[in-house]
């Protein structure tokens, strides 16, 4: 990791919330390498166990080993299955693709979060999928393929239109990422400060029902360093859901907590996605909220998710409604779902 200047910038990042209009880790490319880095791969695919010709080096070189990264091996598992929800997607990734420098992360991936629904991206640590979040909110670009929300293209966006983009997003970041030096009060009324010109009072009126949502109703003087781990990740809750957003994210939001607060914040974000439905859909609002869960936590799959993707290598391995995926007899889904230790994923 310490090989990645990048992380560094991580989620953890105290004004990660804010938008970020100059994007500081967008570190120098370099595509050649990128480029180079997969061709190996491709013709060992080709000619596993050839001889390589003598000529050059003047000795016999003779490859046997099986190719470590054959791409067929590699995506054997991975028939790219999206079952069918019935309900549009907020987020689509159209074959993706993002490398940092040699090293590939998102390898055509092709992915849909769909409206209405508590959706997960499950995957191995590494895989990528706090990259994918980066994507949806224009932190990071592709270097190939498509990011859409609602239906338009991130990526190509102009900064006046990003920025309004950003707002259909509320984002709870690992650790919750709030800021030190104001109160729990004043981290949850942040956005609204910052994004409207909302008088005192109705920022008040709304920073108090979400509080109260949250359970940290009487804990709204109290400074990030007094709470609890689940308290923070509750009170970065709170402030992820005062611009109503419709698209929810939620990355790896059992790092850190006991199990048993992992199952009460579970719980919590079924009851808020639940009451945000019926308030979308009295007030016929464009889009259901689209809840989505990152995680490598399979006891919160279970528990909350209503669709699943599961990602590994850079691209969906299968994806589809929860219980279907349960029931998949797909050898990569059923071990990673199971937290089975045989199965196609390894050490390595
Ligand atoms: N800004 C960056 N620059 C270079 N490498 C990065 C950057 N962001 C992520 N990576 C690399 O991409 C890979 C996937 O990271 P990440 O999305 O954080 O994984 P996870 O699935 O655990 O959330 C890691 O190998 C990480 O080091
Ligand atoms: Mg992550």
């Amino acid at each position: 990791m310490a090989s990645h200047p990048g992380r560094g910038k991580d989620d953890q990042d105290g004004a990660a919330d804010e938008p970020v209009t100059s994007p500081d880790w967008d570190w120098p490319e370099d595509e050649a390498a990128a480029e180079t880095g997969a061709d190996p791969a491709a013709a060992a695919a080709a000619e596993p166990t050839a001889v390589a010709p003598a000529a050059e080096s003047g000795g016999v070189r003779v490859v046997h080993e099986p190719a470590v990264d054959d791409p067929d091996d590699e995506y054997r598992w991975h028939t790219g299955l999206r079952r069918p929800t019935g309900m549009p997607d907020a987020v689509e990734f159209i074959d993706t693709h993002k490398a940092f420098g040699r090293n590939e992360i998102l390898k055509g991936l092709n992915m849909g979060l769909p409206e209405g629904m508590i959706s997960m991206i499950l995957g191995p640590s590494g895989t990528g999928k706090s990259v994918c979040i980066k994507h949806m909110v224009g932190l990071l670009y592709p270097d190939q393929g498509d990011v859409l929300v609602h239906g338009d293209s991130v990526p190509t966006m102009e900064l006046a239109p990003l920025l309004e983009m950003r707002k259909k997003f509320g984002v709870l970041f690992q650790d919750g990422a709030l800021f030190g030096s104001m109160n729990v009060y004043d981290n949850t009324a942040f956005p609204l400060r910052q994004h409207t010109d909302k008088a005192e009072d109705d920022v008040r009126a709304i920073v108090e029902q979400r509080l109260d949502e949250v359970g940290l109703g009487n804990a709204a003087d109290k400074f990030p360093n007094e709470l609890s781990g689940g308290m923070r990740k509750r009170a970065g809750f709170a402030r992820a859901l005062v611009l109503d957003p419709s698209i929810v994210l939620f990355d790896e939001p059992d790092s850190g907590l006991d199990p048993v607060r992992t199952a009460l914040l579970g719980e919590l974000i079924k009851e808020i996605h639940a009451d945000t439905m019926e308030v979308a859909t009295r007030e016929k609002r464009d889009h259901l909220p689209a809840f989505t869960i990152v995680t490598h936590d399979i006891m919160t799959a279970r528990r909350v998710s209503q669709y699943i993707n599961v990602m590994w290598r850079g691209r969906i391995v299968e994806a589809g409604p929860a219980e279907e995926l349960f029931n998949s007899e797909n050898a990569f889904v059923s071990q990673f779902l199971a937290g089975a230790a045989r199965g196609p994923l390894g050490m390595n």
